[in-house]
């Protein structure tokens, strides 16, 4: 090869690595998507419905209500605020449920049937045909979580406006919180940070991480993406999950995930 074949090659290599990357819509796959229906049948339209409109039958009794997936909108993702959540993110929640919520963790399914069921949740609404899921975020090693990093965090805590929906305390209970909706007009609350150090979708600080620097898709939780540096958005993560007990031992030393 000349040279310039090889710099052709390599570009040709980097423009097939931007398409993965998630510049372009990913066609459903249509036998993965039948076989989900199936696992989905079975499994999930008590609740979410056979529209996928989040109406099932035993949904008039839940609160907060099972998603309505018909205009693709996902609270936990890895993606940026907004947007269409990466096949990996579903299968978290899949796999884990939702803590606090009538949504059971799925992981005695088996990884095929999960993703199945996934490529089926895709068909109930066109976003997944027209737009692309873009790259997740980086999440960068978490540093110690010292004494020092909590006290910064509750700094971070104050100045970011968090406690007008969480509390002084992240009791829930700001002077916003009365009022809040989700986008499908129900009344939401703001997590309860004394309730439990497990949120909604997990108990890792790599999860609480995530929530605060993606937002949550369809509730007022907003992404702090743009206003904190990763080390601030750290410290906060440190600050929170020492809410529940401010006690919790202090993690020595940075650990490699
Ligand atoms: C007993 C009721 C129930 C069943 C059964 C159920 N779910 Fe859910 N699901 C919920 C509720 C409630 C929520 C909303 C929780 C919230 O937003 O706080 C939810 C949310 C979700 C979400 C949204 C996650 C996000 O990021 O916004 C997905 C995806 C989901 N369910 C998939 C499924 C699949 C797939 C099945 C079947 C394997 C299933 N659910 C079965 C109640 C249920
Ligand atoms: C405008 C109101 C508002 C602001 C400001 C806000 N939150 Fe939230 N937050 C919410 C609501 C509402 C929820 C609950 C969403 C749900 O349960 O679906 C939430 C959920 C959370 C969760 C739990 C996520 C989970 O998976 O259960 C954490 C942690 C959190 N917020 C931290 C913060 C921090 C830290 C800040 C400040 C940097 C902040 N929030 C600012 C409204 C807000």
């Amino acid at each position: 090869m000349t040279n310039n074949a090889k710099l052709s090659a390599m570009l040709l290599l980097l423009a097939g690595a931007a398409v993965a990357a998630g510049s372009e819509p990913r066609p459903i796959d249509t036998s993965k998507a039948d076989r989900g229906r199936d696992v989905y049948g079975r499994y999930c339209i008590s609740c979410h419905g056979g529209d996928g409109d989040g109406r099932g039958y035993s949904a008039h009794w839940l609160d907060p209500a099972p998603r309505d997936f018909t205009g693709a909108v996902f609270k936990w993702r890895s993606t940026p605020s907004g947007a269409l959540p990466s096949e990996e993110d579903i299968l978290r929640t899949l796999k884990g449920g939702l803590y606090h919520t009538n949504m059971p963790p799925w992981a005695v399914l088996g990884e095929r049937d999960l993703r199945d069921v996934v490529e089926y949740l895709k068909t109930f609404s066109p976003r997944w045909r027209n737009e692309p899921v873009p790259t997740a975020i980086v999440i960068p090693l978490e540093p110690p979580d010292t004494r020092e990093s909590r006290a910064a965090g509750a700094e971070v805590y104050k100045s970011s406006g968090c406690a007008n929906c969480h509390g002084e305390q992240g009791k829930g209970d700001g002077p916003s919180a009365a009022e809040l909706k989700d986008d499908w007009g129900h009344r939401i609350a703001p997590f309860d940070m004394t309730r439990s150090e497990f949120l909604k979708c997990g108990g890792s600080p790599k999860d609480v991480y995530r929530v605060l620097m993606t937002g949550l898709n369809g509730t007022p939780m907003p992404s702090f993406a743009d206003q904190l540096k990763a080390e601030e958005a750290w410290q906060l993560v440190h600050f929170v999950r020492s809410v529940v007990r401010p006690d919790s031992p202090i993690k020595p030393a940075i650990v490699q995930r």
